[in-house]
Formats: C-alpha cells, structure tokens, sequence
C-alpha cells in the first residue's frame, strides 16, 4: 500500500539521519522542507523531498494532495497519566475559592481521592474512560504516549491500571510505554508506616508487576511531602533489579536534592522541575537523563512554569509532556502543551516543536520509530489545516488546527 501526500507547504522536522535528542541551542534548528511530497509505503516512511522530485502517481493508491497545509511528525507524549476513574473537578472548584494543592491532599483529596475511585471502578469501566481519553488525544495528534500507573496504591489496583494499559497498546495504532507509579502517594494505612508500603512496592508490587511483563518504567513522586530522596533511591535499586528504568517526578515544588539521585542512578527523565537550583543544572550536564517540563500542569494548578531558557541555555536538552491526569492536567492536547511552552515558557516554536517530538520521543525510548521524518520511521502524521506558517500553530492556541492525522500509514 502506498500513499503519496503531495503539495505540502512546509514538511517539518526533516531528518535524513536519526537523530537521538537535541540540547541547548540545536533545539533552535527545525529543518523544513517547503513544497514538499512525502511518501508512504505501508506503514513506514519511505521517502520525501522536494515538489520537483515527486514521484509520479501511476503506482501509488492512494494520493492526499496537501495544498497550503503543513506536516509534522504526530506529538510523542512522555508523561501522562491517562488510565484514571471519574474526575477531579470539584477540587478544581476548590482550589478557585483558595485551597492550594498541598492543602487539599492534606485534607485528604488529591492522589488519594482518585485512588479510592480507582478501587471502586471495575477493570472493564476504567478502560472504556480511559480509551475515551486516548481516542481524544490521537484526533489531536498524539502518535505515541506514555501512560503511568499510580491511582492504585494496592497491588490489585496497581495491576487493574497496568492490564488496562496493555489493553490500551493491544487495541489502538499508537506506540504506548507503560510506567510503574505505586510510589505516588504513601495510602491513608500507611501514612505513619513508610518503611511498610515501601517494602509492599519492593517485595511484592514490583516483582508481581514484573512477572506480567506490564511496565518498562518506575516512577516515584520525589517531592516534600510524599516519597523522601532516600525512600525514592530504594525504589529506582529495586526496579531496575527487574528492568525497569526509572522516570522520575521530582522538583514540582521543592528541590530537596532528587535530580542529582536521579541522574546519578541512570534515570531515563526527570519530570516537572518548576523548581530548580543550580546544583539541579550541573547534575544534568552531561548526563543521559531528559528533563522534562509539563507546562499545562504550571498553568491548571498555578504553580511557576519550568525555567527553560535557564535550562537551555546551560545547554541541557528539553521535552515536554502534557501530565494529562485528573488532578493537576485534565488535558492531554499536546497542541496546547506546545503553545503554552511558547506562550509562558518563552520557548521559541521551533524549540517546543523539538521538545515535543525529538526529545519526547527520547523520554520514553520510541525514538527510532517516532519523532521526526526520517525514511524508516513510521508514518504517524499531523497534516494541519491550511496556515500562513507552522507559528500558527502555537499562536492561535485555541483553534483546532488539525485537518488530518495519520497513525502508522492509517488515516486515522
Ligand atoms: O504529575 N505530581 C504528581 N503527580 C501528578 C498529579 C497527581 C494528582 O494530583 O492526581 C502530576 O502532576
Ligand atoms: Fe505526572
């Protein structure tokens, strides 16, 4: 089966070799192809270039002609937490007549609040929500995903989550990695019992969770609060026994030391950083970890946006990711995670395009099939509306600018 889209006015993010992440000023650098055909060969990428060099059309089956529009490589989405029961939204309402985050956890809401609705939610019912949220995000152009337990907090739950996550990647065109969260909030039963849960998630969570191949990540909330530098230290040692790579939340408010733990036992990323100290740059110089920042999380709970511009320019490479979670992000729209990484993060939107792309698709290992148009790749495509220019897309940050999305040479 082959597929021929012709005429396109910009063909972003042009790759002719493979390209593992961008860092610092690279992430500047968005190669664009202007009058462009691209082709499509099952469901890979098999070629592309300039008008004057496309191919003719007797061959092909299918032929999408893309006059005026732009096309990019689908958004590859690193961090979410897309498996969840019912919603947040009157903690919302809460936290607009002046409760903080923090107070309502402490009251007894937040993480702990979705966990008891995950308890009570059947496997069956969490999928059906959850692949309503993951058909969403695929019209918005999300290609691939990673998807974090974390609502369980028991180890039935936490394996309800995971079994609904691998339901997700058996049933839908888009490339999902699957994280182990059981260290997202100490439950009700063990808040004076840390040493307890902790050993429930090494000695009996990890490996049962292991033994059905259901995560290829660990996750803790590294965070004042929650899970201690030390207590997130044995969690990352004990999932990497199992092969599990950790990707870490650390820094959303406090910087207590995590990054420098984080790196220094080889996580993939760190996540959040709205907090960060220089101690927190010089660990990542020169490290494999990603950072990576959620700024539709900063701007739901009003908390400070991640510095990129004091990450970048150290050097340091960026992703962005949108956190889609009922608590702190109930949107997973990765078009409004780039505008708003331009908007309140002063990243320019070739760099947010990158970080959305490239250095996703770093942050969660799918970068040889995802995040650039490079031959070989899959074929999992955003072809926008008709735009004066690629700005558009972060510029008019409300509009649905989307005109067609294509998930491993499928039109979706
Ligand atoms: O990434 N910060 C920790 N975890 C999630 C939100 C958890 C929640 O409030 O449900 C996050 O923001
Ligand atoms: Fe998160």
């Amino acid at each position: 089966m082959k597929t021929l889209i012709k005429n396109i006015k910009e063909l972003l993010q042009v790759r002719d070799i493979h390209i593992d992440k961008l860092e610092g000023s690279e992430m500047k650098n968005l190669p664009v192809i202007q009058n462009a055909y691209l082709l499509i060969e099952n469901d890979n990428i098999k070629d592309y270039g300039s008008m004057m060099d496309c191919p003719s059309e007797t061959a092909i089956d299918k032929v999408i002609d893309a006059t005026g529009q732009t096309v990019l490589p689908t958004w590859v989405d690193s961090h979410t937490h897309l498996v969840y029961a019912g919603n947040r939204e009157l903690e919302f309402v809460d936290r607009i007549n002046g409760l903080s985050y923090e107070e309502i956890f402490e009251r007894g809401g937040g993480i702990l609040n979705s966990a008891k609705k995950l308890q009570e939610t059947s496997e069956d019912d969490l999928y059906q929500q959850s692949s309503k949220r993951l058909e969403e995000i695929i019209k918005q152009g999300t290609g691939a995903v990673e998807i974090k337990s974390g609502y369980g907090l028991t180890l039935e739950s936490e394996l309800k989550m995971l079994r609904v996550i691998k339901r997700l990647k058996e049933n839908y065109p888009v490339a999902i990695k699957a994280t182990f969260l059981g260290a997202h909030a100490f439950p009700t039963k063990y808040k004076d019992n840390h040493q307890g849960y902790i050993d429930l998630l090494i000695n009996e969570m990890i490996p049962a969770i292991a033994q059905e191949n259901l995560a290829n990540y660990i996750d803790a909330f590294l965070e004042t609060g929650y899970f201690s530098v030390a207590e997130t230290e044995k969690i990352m040692q004990a999932g990497q026994k199992y092969g599990l790579t950790p990707k870490i939340h650390v820094n959303q408010f406090t910087a207590i030391g995590g990054i420098k733990s984080c790196v220094e036992n080889g996580a993939l990323s760190v996540d959040h950083l709205e907090v960060v100290t220089e101690e927190d740059i010089e660990a990542l110089k020169g490290s494999k970890t990603m950072p990576v920042a959620l700024p539709t999380c900063s701007f739901f709970i009003s908390i400070p946006y991640t510095p990129a511009r004091k990450l970048l320019d150290a050097g340091l490479p960026l992703a962005i990711a949108s956190d889609s979670n009922p608590g702190t992000t109930p949107s997973g729209n990765m078009n409004f995670v780039v505008a708003t990484a331009c908007i309140k993060m002063r990243m320019t939107p070739e760099e947010a395009i990158n970080a959305a792309t490239i250095n996703g698709a770093y942050a969660m290992e799918v970068g040889t099939d995802y995040g650039s148009i490079t031959k070989g790749k899959k074929a999992s495509l955003i072809i926008t509306k008709p735009l004066n220019s690629f700005y558009e897309l972060p510029y008019a940050f409300g509009s649905n600018l989307i005109d067609k999305v294509i998930l491993n040479g499928e039109l979706q």
